[in-house]
């Protein structure tokens, strides 16, 4: 058996876990109309061998407008629609956490209801190009948030959370990283806040709090949170990125959390910018809960990692895409299948299932 680090029993939240191989959260924008559908079922039960599954990125308002495609599950009609994925992966076994996003001012007017402005923390244009139906855009100025429409969103992340649970998934993870709404808050580059919402890390940490707190009125132990402290993406900035996470992540270790999932840096990141080096590292040393580690691992640095005490679980998100039965040819130490990148996100006039549920498993 290669890798036997990564085969050993976890426990994470109220859940047991038959190994420490999670799958990451990829969107993959095969909800036409937000609605998940059978081939996305089919695709999430083909990678029920993964310890844990965390999915693509899931809208908990119609004012999260950044992707068409992405799904949703902010009205009750989602719900029996999603049942139909967690349905099929508990059949093939596994367990599967709801990953639930708001991304802020990662926006285009155009996509938003009522062609209105995207919503921030701060009026401040976050960095980047989105698909619209005007083509390619840069990212809108988004509109400060009134602090009583803060307090809204929160609620509504706890609204969706809600979804989630009748609709069969097995926990929440928040998506705190990558620049979206909830990264937005935590930073001093995105957030310029003088209400009980910014300034200190601590009031910049309200919103995540609040978020999670919400979460857990439906999900109990099930709530686990995602961060990507080292990351520019989207424009994100903070004059002190080490002393804001330090005390992010005291409180969320104070929050009761299944996890924290930690990326780190990946190749392709502008190394000399980054805003925090060795972010798992990092998270060891300040989050003393069960930590599930990201970004560019292979069985070998993820088994490592695990041995070494430096990480509880380890995600892969890439590796997933072209390997459905990953956990199975990690253990068997069988050559991965490497994914076809122009097919990642659907080609427009082709079959969804094209590079998304065709890639088989091991012969
Ligand atoms: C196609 C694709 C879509 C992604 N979508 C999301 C997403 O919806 N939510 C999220 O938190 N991360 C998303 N990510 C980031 C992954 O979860 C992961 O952090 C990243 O791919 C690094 O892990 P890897 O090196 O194992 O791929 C996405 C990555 C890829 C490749």
């Amino acid at each position: 058996m290669y890798y036997p680090a990564l085969f050993t029993p976890v426990t994470l939240g109220t859940h047991a876990l038959p190994n420490r191989i999670a799958m990451a959260p990829m969107t993959r924008l095969r909800a036409p109309d937000a609605m998940p559908n059978a081939i996305m079922a089919e695709y999430y039960a083909q990678r029920a061998s993964a310890g844990l599954i965390v999915t693509e990125c899931i809208m908990i308002s119609d004012t999260s407008a950044a992707y068409m495609g992405a799904p949703g599950l902010y009205a009750d009609h989602f719900i029996e629609a999603w049942r139909q994925v967690t349905d099929v992966v508990h059949a093939a076994g596994g367990r599967i956490f709801a990953q639930l996003w708001h991304s802020g001012r990662v926006a285009h007017a155009s996509l938003m209801p009522g062609g209105q402005a995207p919503l921030a923390p701060s009026a401040i244009a976050g960095v980047g190009e989105l698909h619209t139906p005007l083509g390619k855009q840069p990212l809108s100025t988004p509109r400060e948030l009134a602090i009583e429409e803060v307090a809204g969103l929160a609620r509504a992340f706890g609204k969706a959370a809600d979804r989630a649970r009748q609709a069969g998934f097995d926990g929440i993870e928040i998506h705190g990283a990558f620049g979206y709404l909830v990264d937005q808050f935590l930073r001093d580059g995105s957030n310029r806040r003088i209400d009980a919402y910014g300034g200190t890390a601590r009031n910049r940490a309200r919103f995540l709090l609040e978020v999670v707190a919400a979460a857990q009125q439906a999900f109990g132990a099930n709530v686990g949170v995602k961060l990507s402290p080292a990351s520019r993406a989207h424009g994100m900035d903070d004059s002190r990125t080490a002393e804001t996470f330090a005390e992010v992540l005291a409180l969320l270790g104070d929050a009761d959390l299944a996890y924290l999932h930690m990326m780190e840096p990946l190749a392709g990141d502008d190394q000399p910018e980054l805003l925090l080096a060795a972010p798992c590292a990092f998270a060891r040393r300040h989050f003393g809960g069960t930590l599930i580690a990201n970004g560019g691992f292979s069985g070998e640095t993820a088994a490592a990692l695990v041995d070494q005490g430096g990480t509880d679980l380890v995600s892969f998100g890439q590796p997933f895409i072209a390997n459905p039965d990953l956990p199975a040819r990690l253990r068997a130490g069988a050559a991965l299948a490497v994914p076809d990148y122009s097919t990642v996100y659907g080609i427009p006039g082709q079959p969804p299932e094209q590079g998304y549920t065709d890639y088989p498993a091991m012969a």
